[in-house]
């Protein structure tokens, strides 16, 4: 399948989500929309993550939802059975590659040395997750990489804030960070929407 680059185009921070609860997948990405963020990378780390993927892929046309921490082929299947726009996988095999790239969305794989990048370019694809983005070696690393690779567009996730953000966005290989803080464990199951509005309104800012 074709390339995520237009993914990676929709804003400068892709909310990474983690919800325990599906009664809560919908206002988070009502809350999200609210403050000007239109994607959302929900992890399969619950029991619940595919039901939540489902309400948001039905009950919210204005976000485009994918699923992330794809670990296998199977996680891969049941996550676009269940709605999601694209997939993000914290790092590939090449089983893993060969079966999302059979599948009718766009993938982001996930790549933390030059060798992965290389393989993963090799199939095609420019854009890809750089994971772990902090301790894999930071903006400095990925500038290091954009100077003999400067066709691969990197959205870095691990470790960034609201703070670090600008430090990745500033190089010409980053289209867009990855980051869990929009959405706070807190805020999420203390119903705090008004809150992950405004940290999504900073986000959608950095832009
Ligand atoms: C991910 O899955 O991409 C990371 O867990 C998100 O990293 P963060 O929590 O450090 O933002």
């Amino acid at each position: 399948m074709a390339d995520a680059t237009s993914v990676l185009h929709v804003s400068p921070v892709i909310p990474v989500v983690t919800i325990a609860d599906p009664q809560h997948a919908v206002p988070v990405a009502r809350a999200l929309v609210d403050g000007g963020v239109r994607i959302i990378e929900l992890t399969l780390r619950t029991d619940s993550a595919l039901e939540s993927l489902k309400r948001i892929a039905n009950e919210v046309p204005d976000i485009l939802v994918g699923a992330g921490t794809i670990l296998s082929p199977a996680q891969a299947d049941d996550a676009v059975a269940a709605g999601a726009q694209f997939l993000v996988s914290p790092g590939v095999t090449p089983t893993l590659l060969d079966h999302m790239l059979q599948l009718d969305v766009p993938v982001l794989p996930g790549v933390a040395t030059v060798g992965e990048v290389l393989g993963v370019l090799e199939r095609g694809l420019t854009a890809m997750k750089f994971f772990p983005a902090g301790p894999a070696g930071g903006p400095d690393y990925l500038a290091a990489i954009g100077a003999p690779i400067p066709a691969v567009q990197f959205c870095p996730t691990g470790g960034i804030s609201l703070a670090s953000a600008p430090e990745y966005l500033a190089l010409p290989n980053v289209t867009c960070v990855g980051g869990s803080w929009l959405t706070p464990r807190a805020a999420v199951e203390g119903e705090d929407w008004a809150k992950i509005t405004r940290l999504a309104q900073g986000a959608a800012a950095l832009a």
